[in-house]
């Protein structure tokens, strides 16, 4: 075979052969890496360091190219901090301990649960949960587990075991006992924290009883036993109202397992509440998220690299000045009320509404409402609800004072233009900035933003700029990358202090998922077209993650849910876009021989996707599948692209190549049943 020679320019561009050694490589790589670096250790030194990190040291040490060795960042090792400290402890001593932290806003407008905690009085709440975390034996480095709806308390406990350097790991209160029972034997926690229930606009969810039997299948199924439940008290005596199922209904405690949240808190030793000095990278949460093949995925996030990740982006993306009043309506069972409600708020001294409700309870009216009512400045909400609340009218935001408003953040998915003009013209009455932030649950903190500084001529439905120190790149198919206008797979080219580390008891699955396909890459998941202005719009997803009101789902867990029914021989899902949730389920299901596809059946995968995953998991449309089955390709991979055309009605009878289909007819058969 003739090989050609590379013509003599290329030759004269590549570098010398010295450099191709590793150490050369770490050395160019840490010289063009020292401004950033520079610039983050600037920041991290802002915080208080018990310890610093070694003087000699860098700030960064990382890895980026599975090929070459482990992938790894560690920013400032050898530094002890705690962020528990950072977040309430250093305002306190400043003098600062009188500000508002939270203001709790309770699912009920006027059921007498409104309260305001100051910083002093949150360092005392959290001290005494630390405390009784540690009379219940957690450690340094072991994991506790929350179940919990939004509030105080969720942030209080997550606050609690970073303070004595556990790792939390929050399992979002809508996920079923099954999800939690996963969750609980992965993170190998024997403490879990959850409550009695919480008033979701006019019910009452109970979340004890789901709580108990996740503790029963995680004992049955992965043989974990959780030593210590605590259970808050949520239903207060002035909260009467909500009705539901299991209004009055006595909450059983089991004996020498269960604890009331506040007797725990009552007799633990007041010493255990202090502050634990930790290493920069120890862990300090983990959180589960979807992924496109297999099991949710534990996310890990360490202590400094994310304190100062979360702090900064908070300040810069919403330009947040002191007396500023923010509120962010995510739950902290998901990233963002990790970073933008427990940590990046508080850490930067700020006070913040904590909501317990839904944006639609007792009118679509409520977050107005809310922000009249505390004089809101900044908003962080998803286009998910935007959308609805849009459907709902705008007389909804006319009748509430929204002139405080000055930034409007929006997450979670990409927001359409017709929402985001909703949210600048009619919420914002043309006066505020609206922030369309871009991140992930790995990247710990915001991505891509147009942050207000920036003073940026706003693009609607464009995330715009890369945040502070994030270096995005789009690359091609090949792993080239694309200069200049154009599409991609957005990646990112260094490191950035929050960014994930590993993925619980699995780092070669971090590095496949975010590193093999592009070596010195992290990969986001997402594509991305540049403009001409050097603007990035985020396209969608390039693998199989579903994301339905801004909640992510994975394309093999809800068929696995759905396969689990009995009748049911196989399933594919894919996503269609939706006018409210941006994306909506559309299941491929075939039965086994004999079986009917009917009411009965839709019911029971309703309710097989609720038990295995809880209520975000829901079918929009259910496609009965005939006997030719599902188009697949000869080696038997099923192909999505197809299916996604045929769900969104056929694709106008062009269903661009299906050569590579086993047997073209199954296209015909799911084009008449559809
Ligand atoms: C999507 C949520 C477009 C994206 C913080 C990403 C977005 C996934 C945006 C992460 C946005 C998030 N514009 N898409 N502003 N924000 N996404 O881990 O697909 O729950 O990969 O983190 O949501 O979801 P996650």
């Amino acid at each position: 075979m003739a090989f050609a020679s590379p013509p003599l320019s290329a030759a004269l561009r590549r570098p010398p052969s010295v450099l191709s050694s590793a150490a050369c490589r770490r050395r160019a790589a840490a010289a063009a890496d020292a401004p950033a670096n520079a610039f983050w250790s600037a920041i991290a030194r802002k915080f208080h360091w018990e310890t610093p990190w070694p003087a000699d040291a860098p700030a960064v040490a990382w890895n980026f190219d599975p090929t070459a060795g482990p992938v790894y960042a560690h920013w400032w090792k050898g530094g002890r901090t705690n962020i528990c400290y950072n977040a309430l402890d250093v305002h306190v001593a400043a003098g600062r301990g009188a500000d508002v932290a939270l203001l709790f806003e309770p699912n009920e407008p006027a059921d007498g649960r409104a309260r305001s905690l100051t910083y002093a009085e949150l360092l005392e709440e959290v001290t005494a949960a630390a405390a009784a975390l540690t009379a219940a034996g957690v450690r340094r480095g072991d994991g506790v587990v929350t179940y919990m709806p939004m509030g105080v308390e969720l942030p209080v406990v997550m606050l609690a075991a970073a303070r004595i350097g556990a790792v939390h790991s929050v399992v979002f209160g809508g996920f079923s006992a099954a999800a939690l029972a996963a969750r609980l034997a992965a993170s190998g926690a024997e403490v879990l924290v959850t409550t009695d229930g919480v008033g979701r606009g006019g019910k009452w969810v109970g979340l004890k009883a789901a709580a108990d039997e996740a503790i029963a299948l995680a004992a049955a199924d992965y043989g974990h036993t959780v030593v210590t439940q605590l259970v808050v008290r949520n239903r207060s005596a002035a909260d009467g109202r909500g009705g539901g199922a299991e209004e009055g209904a006595a909450v059983p405690m089991v004996a020498g397992r269960d604890v009331w949240w506040d007797d725990a808190l009552a007799a633990a030793p007041r010493a255990g509440g202090e502050v634990v000095w930790v290493d920069a990278e120890d862990p300090l949460f983990c959180l589960f998220t979807s992924g496109s093949t297999g099991a949710p995925k534990g996310v890990v996030h360490t202590v400094g690299g994310y304190m100062v990740g979360a702090a900064t982006t908070f300040k810069y993306s919403f330009n947040y000045m002191p007396g500023d009043v923010y509120f962010c309506t995510a739950d902290a069972g998901w990233i963002t009320g990790h970073t933008y409600v427990t940590y990046g708020p508080l850490l930067n001294g700020a006070t913040q509404v904590v909501f317990e409700g839904v944006p639609t309870y007792p009118d679509a009216g409520r977050l107005w409402e809310i922000v009249a009512k505390y004089r809101v400045n900044i908003l962080y909400t998803a286009p998910t609800a935007l959308r609805s609340l849009k459907r709902a009218g705008d007389a909804f935001v006319a009748a509430h004072d929204t002139s405080s408003l000055k930034v409007l953040g929006t997450v979670g998915e990409p927001i359409n233009p017709e929402a985001w003009d909703w949210y600048y013209s009619v919420v914002g009455a043309s006066a505020a900035t609206v922030v369309d932030s871009y991140w992930q649950t790995e990247t710990g903190a915001h991505v891509l933003a147009p942050i207000p500084v920036a003073g940026l001529d706003l693009k609607p439905g464009c995330a715009q700029l890369p945040h502070l120190g994030i270096v995005p790149v789009l690359l091609d198919d090949a792993g080239g990358l694309v200069e200049g206008e154009g599409e991609g797979y957005l990646a990112i080219s260094r490191p950035w202090p929050s960014a994930l580390r590993t993925l619980l008891g699995d780092h070669e699955r971090m590095e496949a998922t975010y590193f093999a396909r592009f070596p010195g890459f992290y990969l986001t998941g997402d594509g991305a077209r540049r403009d001409a202005d050097g603007h990035l719009w985020l396209t969608g997803r390039i693998d199989d993650v579903l994301n339905v009101s801004g909640h992510r789902l994975g394309t093999a867990e809800v068929e696995a849910a759905i396969v689990g029914v009995p009748g049911v021989a196989e399933a594919a899902v894919v996503g269609v876009p939706h006018p409210v949730t941006g994306e909506a389920l559309y299941a491929y299901v075939v039965l086994m021989p004999g079986v009917e596809g009917n009411d009965a059946l839709r019911a029971a995968i309703t309710a097989g996707l609720r038990a295995r995953i809880g209520p975000i998991a829901r079918v929009e449309t259910l496609h009965w599948v005939g006997g030719r089955g599902l188009p697949k390709t000869r080696s038997g991979k099923i192909l999505r692209r197809l299916l996604r055309l045929i769900a969104m009605g056929g694709g106008g009878g062009d269903l661009g190549d299906t050569s590579t289909l086993a047997d073209p007819s199954v296209l015909d058969e799911l084009l008449q049943t559809s």
